[in-house]
Formats: structure tokens, C-alpha cells, sequence
């Protein structure tokens, strides 16, 4: 059976992090690492999609080829540091539909509200695949996946670079049926909510902001 969190400690995938965690790291090569490594972490969260053949003619005879079966995938991405995530799956799944879904925390209550959702139909025919790259406390990620069942989707993978084990496992409790597809498990939260090794703040590295 497939694990229900998954490392993908590909040496490339790994060489390419430590580059993104170094916070001499400019935001230009930030940007083109997180693109590389969602490509490689695409290879992994695709693993387990359903395949049916088709018969081809290639040019020496008919063959029963494998194809991705059904109906195209979604990928969903959480605002906004989810979009750096989906340019490089799109990359590899350019047939893909593409949702947003946007989530601030309370100040009061600390729990996330949505702000924004753009989802794209027919999700429970669709695989989901949702891209964030922290997955820290778990609170938003658990709420945007709350959101997509909600609107229909059954068949839901994560997919993120950083996962803390506090994360990990708010995910397993609100959504034990939701595989984690990440970079790098690592030690915990600080105080303020941050991964520790971490990288820092995944959107303000990736676009520049502080
Ligand atoms: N979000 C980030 O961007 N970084 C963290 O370390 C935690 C949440």
C-alpha cells in the first residue's frame, strides 16, 4: 500500500533544497529551484494515477499503449505561495485544470478564513492535486482541502517542500485519506509558526516581499 506521507529524497531534489534553505539564496534562483523541484515532486505525487491503453500504431506495428486514464487532473493551488509550486507540474501536466483557493488567518479566533475560490468543475470526477509549499501548522492546508471536499473532490494529494511534523499529523487527523507528497520532513514549528530548519517565509523568498 502507498504510504500516506512520502519523503522524496531524491538526490536532486535534495541538492536543490539546500540551495532554496540557504538564505543567501537569491529570489530569481528561489523561483527557478522550487519550478525544478516541483517538477521532480510531480514525478512522485503522480505515482498512483489510474492508466488505461490505447492502441497506437507506431511505425513498425499496432501496439496497446498506457495513457493517463479518464478525465484530465486538477491541480489547486493555495495563495500564493502555492503558485510557485504550480508552474512546474503544470509544466509536465499542461492539460491540466488549475484552481485557487485563497485563506488569511483570523486574528481573534486564529482560525483560517477564505477569501478567495476559483475551482474548476466536475472536481469529483478529477484527481486533486493541492500545491503549498509549508506545510506548517497544517490549519490552512487542512481547511483548503475542508473546501475542495466540500465542492466535490474525493480522490485529494498534497504536495509540498517543507512539511513540519505538527503539520503532518493535523493533516492525517482532519484528512487521513489525503497523500503527502514532500521534499523534506522537518524538525518543528517556533513560536511564531515558522519551520524550523525551514527556509523562511516561502512566498516573500519567492517573490521578494518582506
Ligand atoms: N509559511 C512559510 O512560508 N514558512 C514557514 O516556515 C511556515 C509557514
Amino acid at each position: 500500500m502507498t504510504e500516506m506521507l512520502t519523503v522524496v529524497t531524491h538526490p536532486l531534489v535534495q541538492h536543490k533544497l539546500s540551495i532554496m534553505r540557504d538564505k543567501d539564496t537569491s529570489t530569481s534562483k528561489f523561483r527557478q529551484l522550487l519550478r525544478e523541484i516541483s517538477m521532480l515532486l510531480a514525478y512522485e505525487v503522480t505515482r498512483d494515477l489510474p492508466m488505461t491503453t490505447v492502441t497506437i500504431d507506431t511505425p513498425l506495428c499496432p501496439m496497446d499503449a498506457p495513457m493517463l486514464e479518464g478525465r484530465k487532473l486538477a491541480l489547486v493551488s493555495i495563495l500564493r505561495a502555492g503558485n510557485g509550486l504550480l508552474d512546474g507540474i503544470l509544466e509536465l501536466i499542461p492539460a491540466a485544470r488549475v484552481g485557487f483557493v485563497g485563506l488569511y488567518r483570523d486574528p481573534e479566533t486564529l482560525q483560517p478564513v477564505e477569501y478567495y475560490c476559483k475551482l474548476p468543475p466536475d472536481l469529483d470526477q478529477r484527481w486533486t492535486i493541492v500545491v503549498d509549499p509549508m506545510l506548517a501548522t497544517g490549519n490552512s492546508s487542512a481547511a483548503a482541502v475542508d473546501l475542495l471536499k466540500k465542492a466535490g473532490a474525493k480522490n485529494i494529494l498534497f504536495m509540498c517542500l517543507l512539511a513540519a511534523p505538527e503539520g503532518v499529523q493535523r493533516m492525517h487527523e482532519a484528512h487521513p485519506d489525503v497523500r503527502i507528497v514532500t521534499a523534506a520532513l522537518d524538525s518543528h514549528l517556533n513560536d511564531h509558526g515558522y519551520i524550523v530548519p525551514g527556509l523562511g517565509d516561502a512566498g516573500d523568498r519567492m517573490f521578494g516581499t518582506k
